[in-house]
């Protein structure tokens, strides 16, 4: 086990490069069992979720090569069919895109129900309403989910919710079913686009990624081809309010501005310089913020991915800042520890409000999941003393080489082993 310790209040300053989209890359990986061929995915993170997913699929059957420590070959031509165990499914949420890529290729799958952060109740059930309207069998026992079709033909599938995983999902299942599947009230995040993309260039028919209709002819069989993961807007996101919250004047390399826009127009907001230069943005923070309300929704709204790491940038605010979280329940485990620092926030439901103090103090904290530690690591930024991160592997799921970057930033951070 490891922490990280973190001495605040050096102001950053420099470049930092933004890795391949996370949430992205956990869904091209299972995605490549469709190929039933060799696909080269580069632009990868190097995180641990992208290593236990390449890992689970070697397990699997097919076979993986690391070409470097952002590029994965992987070829599932040898691949007969797909069962993962609880085992090999409770390490990550991503493990259920495995369901739609081996329905879509094999016309069954197996998946134990699949992990991921504690971060609320994370039901399925769209997942499964679209794999049946596509004409599978679905059945839950025993924590395993089962689907099996004779054959898939294409339907018209309205989501409830709108769930980033069910239309994934869906699109992994459709792109090899007998006719045009039409999913409507579908996501539109940035890996949508990324994931239609990746099918198209196996040789897909997918239209509409991006627009919340999505249309896919079926064809018969798809192919390799090599794929660069885009940039991941959450990563970008983080290093732009981390920058807000310690001052100074960074320059986040590599992004899509147009995929940060919520969180640009938010730091504006509070009186932070952002500039957009081609695929760099530029954070200049000096002066002393106001605090704002912000509102989780789905893109292109406030991510709830960075819900936590903007908290953390609230506390210190001036006046009266509200945070209301509409996607999932549970995602407010990093306020205690922001309490913790001497953060002054009440949590009724989904809202939490936060009256900004003058400063965080260090404290030994612990991170309950991914975006909590990011929060965490960015209050470790602004607090006066050392504070010291629990539960890092948390962190390590989602960022690449968090220390070095933040360290090649001015900031004063290091990894110790905990006793
Ligand atoms: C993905 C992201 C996660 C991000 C989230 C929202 C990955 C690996 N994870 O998670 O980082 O926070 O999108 O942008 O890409 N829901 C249902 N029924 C379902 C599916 C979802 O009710 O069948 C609900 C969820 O409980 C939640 C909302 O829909 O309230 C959105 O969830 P969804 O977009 O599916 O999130 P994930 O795909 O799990």
């Amino acid at each position: 086990m490891e922490k990280l310790i973190i001495k605040g209040g050096q102001k950053l300053k420099g470049k930092v490069k933004i890795s391949g989209f996370k949430n992205s890359a956990v869904a091209i990986l299972p995605a490549t069992v469709l190929a039933g061929d060799k696909c080269v995915i580069d632009n990868l993170p190097h995180i641990s979720d992208v290593q236990i997913l390449a890992e689970l699929l070697s397990e699997l059957g097919a076979d993986v090569k690391e070409l470097d420590s952002n590029t994965l070959e992987i070829d599932t031509t040898k691949m007969e069919g797909c069962y993962a165990s609880y085992e090999q499914a409770k390490e990550l949420r991503a493990s259920y895109y495995l369901l739609g890529a081996a329905l879509g290729r094999f016309k069954k799958a197996k998946v134990a129900y699949p992990g991921g952060c504690s971060i609320g109740s994370r039901p399925i059930d769209q997942h499964i309403k679209g794999f049946e309207a596509l004409g599978a069998k679905v059945t839950v026992e025993h924590g395993i989910i089962s689907a099996e079709a004779e054959k898939l033909v294409g339907a018209e599938i309205y989501l409830d919710v709108v769930s980033v995983g069910a239309t994934i999902n869906i699109m992994l299942a459709a792109v090899m079913a007998e006719g045009t599947t039409i999913i409507e009230n579908a996501a539109k995040e940035p890996h949508i686009v990324d994931m239609a993309n990746f099918l198209n260039c196996m040789g897909a028919n997918v239209k509409g990624a991006g627009t919340d209709i999505i249309k896919i002819k079926g064809v018969e069989k798809l192919g390799g081809c090599n794929h660069s993961v885009i940039p991941d807007q959450i990563e970008a996101g983080t290093y732009m309010i981390a920058a807000a919250a310690a001052g100074g004047d960074v320059i986040i390399d590599n992004v899509i501005p147009k995929h940060l826009e919520a969180i640009t127009a938010k730091l504006k907001e509070m009186g932070v310089k952002v500039t957009e230069n081609g695929d760099s943005i530029r954070i200049v923070s000096s002066k002393e913020l106001k605090n704002i309300s912000i509102k989780t929704l789905v893109y292109p709204g406030f991510p709830t991915d960075l819900q936590q790491p903007m908290s953390s940038l609230l506390t210190t605010a001036r006046g009266t800042g509200i945070v209301a979280e509409t996607i999932f329940e549970g995602r407010f485990k990093h306020v205690d520890e922001l309490k913790r620092m001497g953060a002054n926030i009440k949590v009724e439901g989904r809202i939490a409000v936060i009256e900004g103090v003058k400063g965080l103090t260090s404290a030994t904290v612990s991170a309950s999941d991914l975006r909590a530690g990011a929060s965490l690591v960015i209050a470790g930024l602004m607090a006066e003393g050392e504070t010291e991160i629990e539960n890092v592997q948390y962190i390590d799921r989602g960022y690449e080489d968090l220390e070095a970057k933040l360290i090649g930033l001015g900031a004063n951070v290091r990894r110790e082993d905990r006793e």
